[in-house]
This record gives structure tokens, sequence and C-alpha cells, in this order.
């Protein structure tokens, strides 16, 4: 049996932090109601990058790890609800910044803050039938550009970023398995309700903004990882004692710990980036990941679970081996 390995992964912030204390000048909170409520001291902004921007700095960092040229990477499978543009895609976009002219392919999947497990699910299924040798994985957002500063609900929560990872195959596991869902009948819950062919006017009023109803989407979120994870760890035959680490989405640390806590796992054990990113969307996964890959707590060998929940309903996991 084949499967694919992570042979590399990279991230990038950019540089402008906008802390508790920044937001609370302008819209009516404290950093003791953030910092209690979900975790979270500040967050990267943008100034005038683009997804794409973020994307090739983290994609870049991915493949000098692992000692791949750019021309190399036939598949880029992207993670984004924040494109640069309605097309070309965003991974077109970033395979055009690396000059790959190899003729392999490129997309983006929009699973909004799942992004990342559902593209690293599409990705890894290319790889392990033997479609594509070497695949980019990348999960990028400016969620930054979907805020009403005006909605303390929701603009406290969210920051941009970006992170990557290389697939290849291998005759050894790699990722164990992946598991994406998605229950399509709760736009009310969690949306930015514009687009091309609907609410086309809110987009142009550049009133495209991220709408939540926090609680029920919390409620949500930590029944459903917890069905998530006893999902992954029975389909590989594995228990709870057999994860070296938690990689969560980053949403809310409370959220966080919920899921840690149904795993019978201890914080030191969970990679938590929440507090000085807030929630990336679909790029919190990987920059997570490799924000631990590179200062040493996660170690080739490990078994690592990844999860996430999002915009759709979507939720996804993956068991790694790294
Ligand atoms: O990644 C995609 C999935 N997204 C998530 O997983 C996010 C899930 N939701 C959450 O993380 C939490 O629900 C929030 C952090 C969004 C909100 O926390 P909460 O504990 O559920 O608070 P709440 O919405 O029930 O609001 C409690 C109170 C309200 O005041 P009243 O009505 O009790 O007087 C809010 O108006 O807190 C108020 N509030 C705030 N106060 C100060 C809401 N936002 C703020 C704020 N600063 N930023």
């Amino acid at each position: 049996m084949k499967y694919s390995r992570i042979t590399g992964t990279g991230s990038y912030l950019p540089p402008r932090i906008m802390t508790n204390h920044d937001l609370a000048q302008f819209v009516d909170t404290t950093d003791e109601w953030i910092v209690e409520r979900t975790g979270i001291r500040q967050r990267h902004i943008v100034e005038h990058e683009s997804a794409c921007d973020l994307a090739e700095f983290a994609a870049r960092r991915a493949l000098e790890m692992a000692g791949r040229e750019p021309n190399e990477v036939d598949l880029i499978v992207m993670g984004t609800s924040t494109p640069d543009l309605i097309f070309p895609s965003t991974a077109c976009l970033l395979q055009g910044r690396l000059g790959i002219t190899n003729g392999g392919a490129a997309f983006d999947v929009n699973a909004a803050c799942s992004g990342f497990t559902y593209a690293l699910s599409v990705a890894d299924k290319f790889v392990r039938s033997g479609a594509s040798q070497c695949a980019l994985v990348v999960g990028a957002e400016t969620m930054s550009k979907l805020m009403d500063w005006s909605d303390r609900g929701t603009c406290v929560l969210f920051g941009d970023g970006a992170g990557a990872m290389v697939l290849e195959p291998s005759d050894e596991p790699g990722i164990y398995s992946t598991h994406i869902h998605s229950e399509g009948s709760y736009e009310e819950l969690l949306n930015v309700a514009a687009g091309v062919s609907r609410n086309r006017e809110v987009l142009l009023e550049g009133k495209a903004f991220l709408r939540m109803k926090g609680n029920e989407v919390f409620r949500m979120a930590v029944t459903t990882l917890g069905r998530i994870v006893e999902e992954t760890l029975e389909a590989n035959n594995m228990t709870k004692a057999d994860v070296d680490w938690l990689v969560p989405h980053q949403a809310n640390i409370r959220i966080i710990q919920a899921t840690a806590k149904k795993l019978d796992m201890p914080m030191e054990r969970v990679v938590v980036t929440v507090g000085e990113q807030g929630n990336t969307s679909a790029a919190s996964i990987p920059i997570a990941l490799d924000t631990a890959v590179r200062d040493g707590r996660i170690q080739r060998g490990q078994t690592i679970l990844l999860e996430a929940f999002g915009g759709g309903f979507t939720w996804g996991s993956a068991l790694v081996r790294f």
C-alpha cells in the first residue's frame, strides 16, 4: 500500500500585529473579555499583502525543508475562503508566482475554517494513487478583509496568515487517514452572505462581512469535534494513548481544551497558537504544525491528530505519522 508523507512544512504571518488593546480603542470590548472567552491576545493583520503573497512565503519555506524545487511540484491544493480574485484560483496564482511550468494542476478548495483538512484529504488521495509525486498543500487567509470592525462578536476573533506542507509518496505512513464531512443546512449560523451570483450588491458596497452566531457555532464545534476524533482513531484501530500531539484548528482556546479533554490529552501535548494569532481559518492548522515542527516539539515518527470545524458546516481530521 502506498501512503503520502509530509516532507516539509512552512508558514508565514504578516508582520503587523493588532493587540486586544488596539481593538478596544475602536470597538466596545476589553482585553479581559477577549482573553477569558477566547484565549486570544493578539492577531496578525495584512497591510497590502494578499492571500497569495502570504502563501508564497509559506510554500517556499515548506519546499526548502523538503529539499524540493518549485518546478517539482505537480499539484497545488489551496484551502482558502479569502481568495485573491474570483479567478484565477489562488492556487493558480501561486503556481505562477513560484514559476512552476511543468503542467501540473492547481486548484482551490473552499471549506472555510476546515479548508486545510479538506485540501490535505484531496492531496493525500492524489499522492496515494500515484497521480502526484510532489504536492503542495496550502492554507492561506486574509480574514481581516471579511471583518465588520464594528461587530465585537466577530472582529476580535480572526487573523491573517498562511501555512503549507509538501506531501510525497512513501511506502510507510505518512498520512494514516483523512476524514471530511459537511452538513449544508447551517448557512444562517456562519456565513459571508455576498458573492457573485447572490447578493452581489453587498459585495460591491464593500459589505461582504463574516457573520456568526458564536454561541451556537461553539456548541456545534465542541460536539462535532468530539465525534470526529473518535471516528479518526477507530478507523485506524488506535486509542487516545497512541496520539502524541493534537494540532487543532485555532478558533477558541475553550473549544481546543474541550477536544483535548475528550482525548485525555494534557495541554502540554496540544499545539496552541490562538493566543498570538487568533483564528486564521484554513491557515491555522498548517501554521500550528509548522511552529511545533520548527521549535522541535514535534519529532519524526510521532503521531499527530489534526482536526477542524468551520462554516458550511464543514469538519475534517487527519491522523498522521510525522
Ligand atoms: O472557526 C470557525 C468556527 N468558529 C468558532 O468556532 C467560534 C465559536 N464561538 C466562540 O468562540 C464564542 O461563542 C465567542 C468567542 C464568539 C463568544 O463567546 P461566548 O462565551 O459564546 O459569548 P456570547 O456570544 O454568549 O456573549 C456573551 C456576552 C454578550 O453580552 P450579554 O448579551 O450577555 O450582555 C455579548 O454581547 O459577551 C458579549 N460580547 C462581548 N463583550 C466584550 C460578545 N463579544 C464581546 C466582545 N467584548 N468582543
